[in-house]
């Protein structure tokens, strides 16, 4: 069996075909060409773009060259009423002292210090599915929302989803998805910018969640100064100056940090946990081996994660079937050549982890299933070279180190205390604010 993967449109076709199927879902009005070509030109009406899938391209592109090809004010538009100028969207001097206070909140042993956090809210996870598991089918997309969120509260805050503020940030997020359901995190232009400029609900849903965090960090700092601050991941990043300004965030600043970290913190990990959920229900095999390690080895202490190579190396591969983040995109600050080709300044550069993760001239079998592939020379060449769920280079996920923990955390908790069966009808992938089941992803559980 192959994954689900949507069909995509046939060779080039019109712009105006391009364009009505970009507003229905941006992966299927993608051609098929872009699993086997390095890069693809396209000029439509208002936009000149080049989806680059060269390695070497993504190479300069991220690592070499990034303040060349900054985050487009594209991607800002839809992103900006709930994280203001956070650095998932700002550029040049501004991002470059919040990423260098929010790389000292994650750097080295970190990680490790938000575990006790992960592992009650894995625990929390395995009870709310209990009711749940008695072989129907469910949509587990929720679930696992639910869970991400459980994580990024008891984390930044040390509090659980259940209370009151992190309970209605969670639900007030849900309403803002739903006021602007093309918005994706990748920053791919699926209504035009008046739309989304007066889109009234999303604007007053975004106020709301603000609202709601300015409330947490007021407290926090109130707690900070008075010495009873928990040492969690907010009093780290309120606290930790920048190393070369020596200032440390504003409050305005810390919401829109909070906000970022609350969005691209918990719609990734969520996404990427119920299709490595659905896969597992789809590769029963691997589901086992995945519960004999859990059986062995999962325990309240980090050094066991170290011990979970089944999980890790499953998370890993959901991580490349369905990136969450599928597609983003980066402007050229000037006029390039990019392979032969000139790009003029302002051109729009497509990056997709979802071709590149399938590229058929790159991978071997692109499209199957196959944690052991890690452990092949093709698949450690092509983890070093052609895998960016996370993208690459100094934008990349400050967050990886964490989801790589989480992720593998929670598959092992849940397949440790049930057994995942397949849905009567697979998900069809579908690109949202992550990439989502196009009507849930569904599967069935039922206790070992
Ligand atoms: C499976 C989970 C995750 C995935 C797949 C993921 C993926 C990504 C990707 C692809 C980007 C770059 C986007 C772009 O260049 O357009 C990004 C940026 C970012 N992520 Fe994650 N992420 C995950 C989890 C997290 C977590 C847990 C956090 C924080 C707690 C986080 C915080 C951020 C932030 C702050 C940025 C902006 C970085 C910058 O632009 O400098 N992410 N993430």
């Amino acid at each position: 069996m192959i994954p689900p993967k949507p069909k995509s449109r046939k060779g080039k076709g019109s712009v105006w075909r391009f364009i009505r199927d970009f507003r229905g879902d941006i992966l299927s009005a993608q051609s098929d060409r872009l699993y086997r070509a390095w890069m693809a030109e396209f000029r439509g009406p208002f936009v000149h773009s080049f989806t680059c899938n060269d390695p070497k391209l993504i190479d300069m592109i991220l690592r070499r060259r990034p303040m060349d090809f900054p985050k487009s004010p594209r991607m800002a538009a839809g992103l900006q009423p709930l994280l203001g100028n956070s650095s998932f969207i700002s550029n040049g001097a501004t991002w470059k002292h919040q990423r260098r206070i929010i790389d000292l909140a994650f750097e080295g042993g970190r990680t490790r210090e938000a575990f006790p956090a992960m592992w009650d809210a894995a625990n929390s996870a395995v009870a709310r599915l209990e009711p749940l598991a008695d072989g129907t089918e469910i949509d587990i997309e929720p679930q696992a929302a639910h869970v991400a969120a459980d994580v990024i509260f008891r984390s930044l805050f040390s509090i659980p989803i259940e209370d009151q503020t992190a309970a209605q940030v969670f639900s007030s997020f849900r309403e803002h998805q739903d006021a602007q359901p093309m918005v994706n995190l990748g920053g791919l232009l699926a209504l035009p910018q008046w739309a989304r400029m007066h889109n009234r609900r999303a604007k007053a849903s975004a106020r709301r969640i603000r609202d709601l965090i300015r409330d947490l960090i007021a407290r926090r700092s109130d707690e900070i100064r008075d010495g009873t601050a928990p040492a969690d991941l907010a009093t780290r990043i309120m606290t930790t100056p920048d190393p070369v300004t020596k200032k440390c965030f504003t409050d305005r600043e810390m919401i829109d940090e909070v906000a970022t970290f609350f969005l691209a913190g918990h719609e990734t990990s969520a996404s990427a946990l119920a299709w490595s959920l659905y896969l597992l229900a789809e590769y029963p095999e691997w589901q086992e081996k995945i519960a004999v390690e859990a059986n062995q080895h999962l325990a309240p202490d980090f050094a066991c994660m170290k011990d979970l190579l089944v999980a890790r190396a499953v998370f890993r591969e959901a991580l490349r079937l369905y990136p969450p983040v599928a597609m983003t995109v980066r402007e050229c600050r000037h006029a390039e050549t990019l392979r032969d080709r000139k790009a003029p300044a302002g051109a729009q550069l497509v990056l997709s982890p979802w071709h590149l993760h399938r590229h058929e001239r790159l991978w071997e079998r692109p499209d199957d299933f196959d944690p052991g592939r890690w452990d092949t020379p093709n698949g450690r060449k092509c983890q070093r070279e052609a895998y960016m769920p996370f993208s690459m280079g100094s934008r990349a996920c400050p967050g990886a180190g964490f989801a790589m923990i989480e992720g593998p955390l929670i598959l092992a908790a849940i397949v440790a205390r049930y057994r995942i069966d397949p849905p009567s009808t697979p998900p069809i992938p579908i690109m949202r604010l992550t990439l989502r089941g196009k009507n849930g992803i569904h599967l069935r559980l039922q206790k070992r």
